[in-house]
């Protein structure tokens, strides 16, 4: 090989890789329009607009903190990419109780008012783009979906069926304190180690709460932005 031609694949393999992965995402995304929905194709009017509730903007620099990006994705991957949405709930529900399908994939508007988008490191753990939805639906079953999570980032191993969960326990986000008068609505059904006291959750662990039940993925999107152009028909 001539040092020539080393050079030349040298660059050629980081800046192919350079091009794809910055460049053109850049200019894809430096200057986004909202998109609108149209009339006949879809259901909705006007502009597509993401609806997100909670403290979002706190909640996502816990979830930085404390490395829950490390093994969590939040990208529902276009399906060119990898068919995500054939995974039970994970971007959105197969059928949302009223028979429509609102699996989608992820788009920009998804991180909204967020300084960055916690599309994660690796798969370790199930992705998390529409855990709010999949946490009140499917967990919670009718009960608190905010218990659900207070409890599974205590103790992940306490229900039944994760008894091997490999999701890091965080319990320097609750604390324990005496119980004064009568005991909590937020007490989690955990024994604090003495008697007489009751573990609460801080203010951080309520605010990564809340952001992860911010997280669902089945709004309704406008069909030029949604997989199936199936879905944009009217029903
Ligand atoms: C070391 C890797 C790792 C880290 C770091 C991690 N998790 Fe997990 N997590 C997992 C694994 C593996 C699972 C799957 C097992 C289970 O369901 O408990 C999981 C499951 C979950 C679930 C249940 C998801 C579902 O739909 O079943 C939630 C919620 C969750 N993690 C939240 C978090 C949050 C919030 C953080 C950061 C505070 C975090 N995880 C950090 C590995 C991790």
């Amino acid at each position: 090989m001539t040092f020539r031609s080393f050079v030349l694949g040298l660059s050629a393999s980081f800046g192919i890789a350079w091009l794809f992965v910055v460049v053109v995402p850049f200019f894809k995304m430096r200057d986004l329009q909202p998109v609108t929905f149209k009339e006949g194709l879809d259901t909705k009017e006007g502009n597509y607009f993401p609806k997100r509730s909670g403290r979002v903007a706190n909640g996502a620099a816990v979830y930085a903190e404390n490395g829950c990006y490390l093994c969590h994705t939040q990208v529902v991957r276009p399906t060119y990419a990898g068919n995500d949405l054939y995974r039970a709930d994970w971007g959105g529900l197969k059928d949302n109780g009223e028979g429509v399908d609102t699996r989608r994939e992820t788009n920009a508007f998804d991180f909204q008012y967020e300084k960055f988008a916690q599309i994660g490191v690796t798969r370790f753990g199930p992705d998390l783009s529409n855990l709010g939805r999949r946490v009140e639906t499917n967990y919670a079953k009718g009960s608190d979906p905010a218990a659900w999570l207070y409890a599974h980032l205590y103790n992940p191993r306490a229900a039944v069926d994760r008894r091997q969960s490999a999701c890091p326990s965080f319990r320097y986000l609750f604390e324990e304190r005496k119980v004064q008068g009568a005991p909590s609505n937020e007490a989690l059904p955990f024994p604090a180690s003495k008697e007489g006291e009751e573990i609460v959750p801080t203010s951080a662990a309520k605010e990564l709460v809340s952001y992860l039940l911010s997280l669902k993925k089945d709004d309704v999107v406008p069909a030029s932005m949604n997989f199936s152009p199936k879905k944009g028909e009217k029903k």
